[in-house]
């Protein structure tokens, strides 16, 4: 992202008018959110509508460390703006410095996603908002005593009555962090720019690198654009020599033919987002792509999909292309600071 806007300025302007911009007409009528280029609409369930006042609500929430057991964490203590909306650590780090066995994956695009988490446990944002906070070992807290916290707090008491029209909730605040979370979107890459027929936005090895990516090497099939991801779970072997391997998927659906599935990551992002897969043990991009282009680790459950991709055999070049196309699919997406909390 930030090379490309570097040596071109008509790209600064460019990324600045297609970032994802907003449009209401007060804090509490419903706003639309334009996508930028290249990503479809964003889906907004029908029971939690957009609204600037909304946003801002969960804005604060996201921020706010009161949401955790001892006061020490935030959503953004592991979904960090500045760092691509995850934490530069392999695995997270809760409260009392807990290690949880997984890496956190990015909020950027997160509205698009059709199950939350890696191995898709939670249906919606509006779900998956509520487990990190009494998941013991990320903010280790109770519902009920957040909500009490929160009650406390004239200001808070104030916004969800202007904007639900209740008190302080579970439900309400579940719902304003997804709202806010669906405004961090990043498209209008150089991929996106080089789709809409804009000349020269691609490297010739990102060029070759896209060619192998959508048809050769496999890749589209379950990094299938525009997101990136097919929202499907597949098993690469990542992990699978470790003691005790994470079983993914097949945790929820308690079926064996799922063990060790992970829901196939986005790649928008993917050059700021690392450390890499679930268990956040690879570092660079470029080892992350090494092994998916050797298709996967062998294991007994190993995607036949990714035995196709190691029959492609594919060359040290041809690797190089891939890696060099990953970083065209980094785009703009908002970093911002904590807002003042009441
Ligand atoms: C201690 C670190 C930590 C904290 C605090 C935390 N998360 Fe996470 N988050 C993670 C990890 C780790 C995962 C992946 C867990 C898994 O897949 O089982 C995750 C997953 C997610 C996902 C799913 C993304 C995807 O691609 O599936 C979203 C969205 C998310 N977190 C948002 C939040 C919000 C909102 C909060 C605050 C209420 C929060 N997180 C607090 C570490 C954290
Ligand atoms: C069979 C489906 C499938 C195919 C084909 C596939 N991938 Fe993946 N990819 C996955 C899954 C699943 C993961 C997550 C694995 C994990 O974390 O255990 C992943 C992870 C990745 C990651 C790490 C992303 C992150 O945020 O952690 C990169 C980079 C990647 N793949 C690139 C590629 C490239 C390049 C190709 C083509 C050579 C490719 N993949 C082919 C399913 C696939």
């Amino acid at each position: 992202m930030r090379r490309y806007t570097r040596s071109n300025p008509f790209a600064v302007l460019f990324g600045i008018l297609a970032l994802a911009s907003v449009a209401f007409a007060g804090p509490n009528s419903v706003m639309t959110i334009q996508p930028p280029l290249g990503l479809p609409p964003v889906p907004v369930p029908e029971d939690n509508p957009m609204t600037a006042a909304k946003v801002e609500l969960g804005k604060m929430l996201y921020f706010d460390k009161r949401l955790s057991g001892d006061g020490t964490v935030s959503c953004a203590t592991c979904h960090e703006p500045k760092t691509g909306w995850t934490e530069r650590r392999a695995t997270s780090k809760g409260i009392k410095a807990q290690v949880g066995g997984r890496n956190a994956p990015s909020v950027i695009n997160s509205a698009y996603h059709t199950s939350q988490f890696w191995d898709g446990r939670a249906k919606s944002l509006e779900e998956q908002a509520l487990g990190p906070i009494e998941n013991p070992i990320e903010m280790g807290a109770k519902l009920e005593d957040v909500v009490a916290k929160l009650a406390k707090v004239p200001d808070y008491v104030r916004r969800f009555k202007d904007v639900f029209g209740t008190e302080v909730t579970k439900e309400g605040i579940a719902k304003a962090i997804a709202a806010f979370e669906r405004t961090v979107i990043s498209g209008n890459s150089a991929y996106d720019r080089h789709e809409a027929g804009y000349e020269g936005v691609m490297t010739p090895s990102q060029l070759r690198g896209m060619e192998l990516f959508m048809n050769e090497a496999q890749c589209a099939t379950c990094h299938t654009p525009p997101l990136f991801t097919s929202g499907r779970f597949y098993n690469a072997g990542v992990g699978a020599k470790t003691k005790k391997p994470d079983e993914g998927r097949k945790d929820v659906t308690k079926k064996d033919r799922d063990l060790g599935k992970f829901r196939v990551p986005s790649l928008r992002e993917v050059a700021h987002t690392g450390p890499y897969f679930h268990d956040g043990s690879v570092d660079s991009l470029s080892k992350a792509v090494q092994i998916m282009a050797g298709g996967g680790i062998d294991n007994s459950n190993l995607s036949s999909m990714l035995k196709i991709v190691r029959e492609a055999k594919l060359t040290k070049t041809n690797i190089k292309d891939l890696i060099a196309f990953m970083e065209a699919l980094s785009g703009s997406y908002p970093i911002m600071e904590a807002p003042e909390l009441p």
